[in-house]
């Protein structure tokens, strides 16, 4: 091995121990302290959900207003560049492990793969997943594949087309079934299906999915509705509680039971059918929430570290990226936002507010 290998593999090395890891700052090298991403009540932030845009193919009504939606201008978007350099230093210098891509509709900024492949180069990032709507998979499954990606989740609420359209407000179910089945032949080892559940909407949706999941062997994830939604129109007799979720499909299609949580801090609680076919899980952000065990942070498309979906606050770092200032000052900022966590969402207090920005501007 020559010389310059055997650096860069020692560096590794020590980089990968994950403590005093190295920062280089001009041609000086500096030891900075690793400095976990803990709040005031002792959550330790590992877990980094990034909307690479707002933009987006479908207009769920849940999610996004009809007509007339206003997206950022592009260039306000943070570069592939600026989103793989806060990564790396999150995850080098904070412990940060996961990162999920989100939108909008991640597949529709260009060349989505290219971002896949920096950040697959991150030493110690141990996950990089994407949720997308499912529309762009079947033309970019494998690209993001090669790229290295190997984590889908994929919304899909209805297997009818009446109703894709009429959730979606676009005719593309066609496109999603075939993206999920160009996804399994590429070879994806992890894909999920998520689907919104509302109370008088989706009930027959469950079972449809729920046969879905059993079929094919897809764990099939229910989200309880939840007040972000571009109308305002959330209202709480509007969510399908996963109790009731549960009655409805052990009833329709076979009874369900509880697997034991492999990850305290996965939100969803997962079910199996007791003859062995088919897993379901439940994402009751209403009925049960998770905050207590949350470790997840945001960054918004435009660089805006958000602590909550449902926060009112936001932490700007996309100046701070763009100057390349020093990253103790980006981690400070990092800090800032997640020393100021709240406890909890707050949906069911009389003085939840609902947040201004919706899902779609978020970040899923
Ligand atoms: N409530 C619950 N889930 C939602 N999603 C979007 N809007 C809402 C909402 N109001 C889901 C999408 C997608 C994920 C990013 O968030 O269906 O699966
Ligand atoms: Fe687009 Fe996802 Fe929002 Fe639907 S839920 S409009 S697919 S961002």
């Amino acid at each position: 091995m020559n010389r310059t290998a055997t650096v860069g593999l020692a560096n590794r090395i020590f980089r990968s121990l994950h403590f005093l890891p190295v920062q280089r700052t001009g041609n000086i090298t500096s030891l900075n302290t690793y400095r976990p991403l803990t709040d005031s009540f002792g959550r330790v932030h590992t877990n980094l959900r990034v909307s690479v845009t707002d933009r987006c193919n479908l207009r769920c009504f849940y999610c996004m207003p009809a007509e007339n939606v206003q997206f950022l201008p592009r260039k306000e978007l943070l570069s592939f560049e600026e989103i793989t350099r806060f990564v790396e230093c999150m995850v080098r210098r904070c412990g940060l492990t996961k990162v999920r891509l989100t939108g909008g509709e991640p597949l529709v900024r260009h060349d989505l793969h290219r971002l896949i492949s920096q950040l697959g180069s991150i030493v110690n990032l141990r996950q990089i997943a994407l949720t997308t709507n499912g529309v762009l998979l079947g033309q970019q499954a494998q690209q993001l594949f090669d790229a290295g990606l190997r984590h889908i989740n994929i919304s899909l609420d209805t297997l009818d087309r009446e109703k894709f359209k009429q959730y979606t407000r676009r005719d593309n179910l066609d496109k999603v079934l075939a993206g999920i089945e160009v996804a399994r032949q590429v070879g994806f080892p992890s894909i999920k299906l998520n689907a919104v559940a509302i109370q008088g909407m989706t009930e027959e949706d469950l079972i449809s999915l729920g046969q879905f999941a059993r079929d094919t062997g897809i764990e099939v994830r229910f989200i309880e509705y939840m007040p972000l939604d571009a109308d305002q129109s959330w209202e709480r007799e509007k969510v399908l509680y996963a109790a009731k979720m549960i009655r409805i499909l052990s009833d329709g299609l076979c009874q369900l039971q509880p697997v034991e949580k492999r990850q305290k801090n996965a939100p969803a609680q997962s079910y199996e059918f007791i003859d062995g076919r088919g897993k379901i899980g439940f994402i009751s952000s209403v009925s049960h929430p998770f905050c207590t065990q949350c470790n997840r942070f945001r960054l918004t498309a435009e660089g805006k570290i958000r602590n909550c979906l449902f926060s009112h606050e936001e932490t700007d770092i996309r100046e701070l990226l763009r100057q390349e200032t020093a990253e103790d000052q980006l981690i400070d900022r990092v800090m800032q936002s997640v020393s100021a966590k709240k406890e909890g969402h707050e949906i069911n207090t009389a003085s939840f507010l609902q947040p201004e920005r919706p899902m779609y501007s978020i970040g899923g």
